[in-house]
C-alpha cells in the first residue's frame, strides 16, 4: 500500500542552514495497518509522512515512495488521485480551518475532489455526523468560534468527507485533555471501519502500545526497527538502544510486580492491566 524505498531528505540543500533530515528509509505499510511512527522530537516523523501525499517532494536520486500504484518520485503527480487516497491531519489541524461555516470548511476538500455540489453537502454531513457533532446545531456556525476539541473534529471531518483509503495522523490527540484524547481515539477507530490503513505519529506509547500494530521507531532520520507492540515493549535491549519509554500502563504493572503483585508485566492496555489485577486480589468476573 505504501512502499518507502530508501528515501533520504534535505532540508535547504547546499546552503549553510542544510539538515539532513531522513536517511535511507525503508518501510512496507499494508492495507489494515494501524502503523505508528514514533521517535524523539526532531527525528524526521513529520518530514517522512509529508511525502505521502506529496506536499514534500522527493529529491532526485533520494528513494522512492509508491502509494498503491502510483511512484510519487515520478516526474508528474496526478495530485488529484493521490490526496483522494491519503488524508493528511496535521498536528493542531483546527489551525487549518478557514471557511466561514463549519459545512462549507467540510464540503471544500470533496468540491476540490471535483464531486458536486450535493454530494459534497452530503458527505460533509455524514461526516459531521461520524465525528460526534450535531450537523443541525453545528453545519452554519463559524468554526472559529467552537471549542479546540470540537475544532479538531471538525478538521477530521474535512478529510474524512474527501473518503481516503489511507489516513495519516500527525499527533492527533497533542493537546487535548485525557477525556478528548480518548475520544478522539475511539473516533479513528471508527473512521478506521471505512479507511483500512492508518498511520499515525505520536509520542503517547500508551497510544501507540494499545492501538498500532505495527511500530516504527525513528531516531536521528533512521529507521531503527519496526516492531510489534509486544516485540518492543517487551524487550529492555530494544527500549535502550531505541530510545523508547514504556507505556505509563506498563510501568506500573512493573512497579506492582516489583512490589510482589503477582500481575503480567507485558500488559499494554488498561483493561490487560485491569484484569491482571483483579486476577492478582482474587477477584472474580460477575
Ligand atoms: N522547514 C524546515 N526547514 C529546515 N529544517 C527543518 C524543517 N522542518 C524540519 N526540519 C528539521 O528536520 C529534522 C526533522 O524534523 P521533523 O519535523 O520531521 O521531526 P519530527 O520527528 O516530526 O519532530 P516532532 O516530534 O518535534 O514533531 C529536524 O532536525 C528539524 O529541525
Ligand atoms: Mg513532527
Amino acid at each position: 500500500m505504501i512502499e518507502v524505498k530508501n528515501l533520504s531528505f534535505v532540508y535547504s540543500p547546499k546552503t549553510p542552514f542544510t539538515t539532513q533530515a531522513l536517511f535511507d528509509i525503508n518501510l512496507s505499510i499494508e492495507t489494515g495497518d494501524f502503523f505508528g511512527i514514533i521517535g524523539s522530537t526532531g527525528a524526521g516523523k513529520s518530514t517522512l509522512v509529508s511525502h505521502f501525499n506529496a506536499l514534500t517532494k522527493i529529491q532526485k536520486n533520494s528513494g522512492a515512495v509508491i502509494v498503491d500504484e502510483i511512484d510519487l518520485s515520478a516526474k508528474k503527480i496526478d495530485l488529484k488521485k493521490l490526496r483522494a487516497k491519503v488524508g493528511m491531519v496535521f498536528q493542531y489541524p483546527e489551525h487549518q480551518l478557514f471557511a466561514d461555516t463549519v459545512l462549507k470548511d467540510i464540503m471544500f476538500g470533496p468540491k476540490n475532489l471535483g464531486i458536486n455540489n450535493a454530494e459534497a453537502e452530503q458527505r460533509a454531513r455524514d461526516a459531521i455526523a461520524l465525528v460526534g457533532l450535531d450537523c443541525a446545531e453545528i453545519a452554519e456556525r463559524s468554526p472559529f468560534e467552537l471549542s479546540g476539541g470540537q475544532k479538531r473534529r471538525v478538521a477530521l471531518a474535512g478529510v474524512i468527507a474527501m473518503h481516503p483509503e489511507i489516513l495519516v495522523l500527525d499527533e492527533p490527540t497533542a493537546g487535548l485533555d485525557p477525556k478528548g484524547k480518548r475520544e478522539i481515539m475511539d473516533l479513528i477507530l471508527r473512521i478506521k471501519a471505512d479507511c483500512p490503513t492508518v498511520v499515525m505519529i505520536s509520542h503517547n506509547m500508551d497510544e501507540i502500545a494499545e492501538y498500532c500494530n505495527k511500530i516504527a521507531v525513528l531516531r536521528r532520520g533512521r529507521v531503527m526497527g519496526v516492531f510489534s507492540p509486544r516485540e518492543l515493549f517487551g524487550s529492555e535491549e530494544l527500549l535502550e538502544s531505541c530510545g523508547v519509554e514504556l507505556p505509563l500502563v506498563t510501568e506500573l504493572a512493573v512497579k506492582l510486580n516489583g512490589l510482589g503483585v503477582a500481575v503480567d508485566k507485558s500488559v499494554l492496555t488498561e483493561n490487560e492491566l485491569f484484569e491482571e489485577i483483579k486476577k492478582a486480589v482474587g477477584v472474580k468476573n460477575a
